[in-house]
């Protein structure tokens, strides 16, 4: 090229081209109304305590009746079912009207699914070789985690786990750069890479080519907080977003790819997945509250074991979960089975015994996690196609 120019690809430019359509939103938002951040700033405070009324509960049917959800179903009923999870065709599925592409799917998980995800999060995937925001280089986290489980914990492992904020899987995001690194990744985990394509198939079609590539899984404690931001680091910002809710209940709110889009918050509850397809892939989002739990869950029958119920959300219509009917049985279709190397079928039964089970349950009652997975690549592509960013948004010179 004796122009002196580099050829760019254009799946590069086509990247360029989006980082620049948020450095150019962020510019313009700066002199429009935020009102994200005013939403955000509303919900979050506590004194005097923000006001819920305006919180969308999809279990209540007031909020269908008034146009801001609508009740979906699933593009394709598909061949296969998910072991450890109710049949796709009866998973109640809403879609937000002012943000098309964002999905609430309310718990689709049985209790057996459940805890297992529950337990990777706390006590493998903060194993190395993934990365964590926190590593004492004294303590490996396997040795934490039993120490943990003891009789009697010591303070060090307690410290430990309480710092624990986020754990990365698959390319380990770069926080300070805000970019994925090349060569800094460890293996995706079978089991949630086969999970959220099941639920990419169900929700979306089966001819959507979901790859989970990256994951961030968060540890919210009950005063925490997530402020507004887009994921757009991915070499495919088309592909969607998919997270995934256990533990207390959250505010979640979402809005448009403006902060000057007025947003909208709804409760993201134990078990829920959460989907940001199509338009929504770009949408600001923040999580400005976790709920307390409270007293009154212990006069509350959950609709799967180990669903946190707080008075703040209306309890009219928590029963229709429970009329869903499960019969394993009467399924008359292809199973992916929890087992393999996929789900280590040791942890699903130790966590049936009540003891193994309690200190899972004790970090849960206490906060929230989300696992939050990305495809990071085009469909077909890997990352020999792409050339790497070294800084976030790169066309700042
Ligand atoms: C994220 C994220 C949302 C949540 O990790 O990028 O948006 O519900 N999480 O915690
Ligand atoms: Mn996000």
């Amino acid at each position: 090229m004796d122009s002196g120019l580099m050829e760019i690809p254009a799946s590069v430019f086509a990247h360029i081209n989006n980082n620049l359509a948020i450095v150019m939103s962020d510019i313009v938002t700066e002199v429009v109304e935020d009102n994200f951040m005013k939403t955000f700033k509303a919900l979050k405070r506590k004194s005097p305590p923000a006001d819920l009324e305006s919180v969308i509960n999809v279990d209540d049917s007031k909020w269908t009746s008034m146009g801001k959800v609508k009740q979906i179903h699933p593009q394709t009923v598909t061949s296969t079912e998910h072991e450890g999870m109710i049949p796709s065709s009866e998973w109640s599925m809403y879609e937000l009207t002012s943000v098309p592409g964002a999905i609430l799917i309310r718990n689709p998980f049985r209790d057996k699914l459940r805890k297992y995800m529950i337990a990777r999060c706390y006590s493998m995937y903060p194993r190395l070789p993934n990365v964590t925001n926190h590593i004492d280089s004294k303590m490996s986290y396997e040795d934490v985690w039993q120490d943990f489980c003891s009789d009697a914990p010591s303070d060090m492992s307690i410290d430990y786990i309480k710092k624990l904020r986020w754990v990365t899987l698959g390319y380990h995001y770069d926080w300070t750069k805000k970019i994925y690194v090349k060569e800094n990744k460890s293996e995706f985990p079978q089991d949630l890479s086969q999970l959220t394509q099941f639920i990419v198939h169900a929700v979306l079609g089966e001819e959507i080519k979901f790859k989970a590539e990256a994951s961030i899984v968060n540890y919210y404690h009950a005063d925490s907080t997530l402020s507004g931001h887009t994921d757009h680091s991915e070499f495919d910002l088309t592909a969607p977003l998919i997270s995934i809710s256990f533990g207390r209940t959250c505010v979640f709110m979402i809005g448009g790819q403006s902060k000057a889009q007025v947003p909208e918050a709804l409760f993201l509850r134990d078990g829920d997945v959460f989907i940001m397809s199509r338009n929504a892939r770009m949408s600001y989002h923040a999580v400005p509250r976790i709920l307390p739990n409270d007293s009154s869950y212990l006069n509350y029958t959950p609709a799967f074991p180990g669903d946190v119920h707080t008075s703040n959300i209306p309890t009219d219509r928590e029963n229709c979960h429970l009329k869903r009917t499960y019969d394993e049985k009467a399924t008359p279709c292809k199973r992916i089975k929890l087992e393999s190397e996929k789900f280590s079928s040791d942890l699903i039964s130790s966590l049936e015994d009540a003891d193994s089970w309690s200190p899972f349950r004790r970090l849960l009652s206490g906060g929230r996690l989300n696992i939050n997975v990305r495809q990071v690549f085009e469909p077909g592509k890997g990352p020999e196609d792409y050339i790497w960013p070294e800084k976030d948004n790169y066309i700042a010179i």
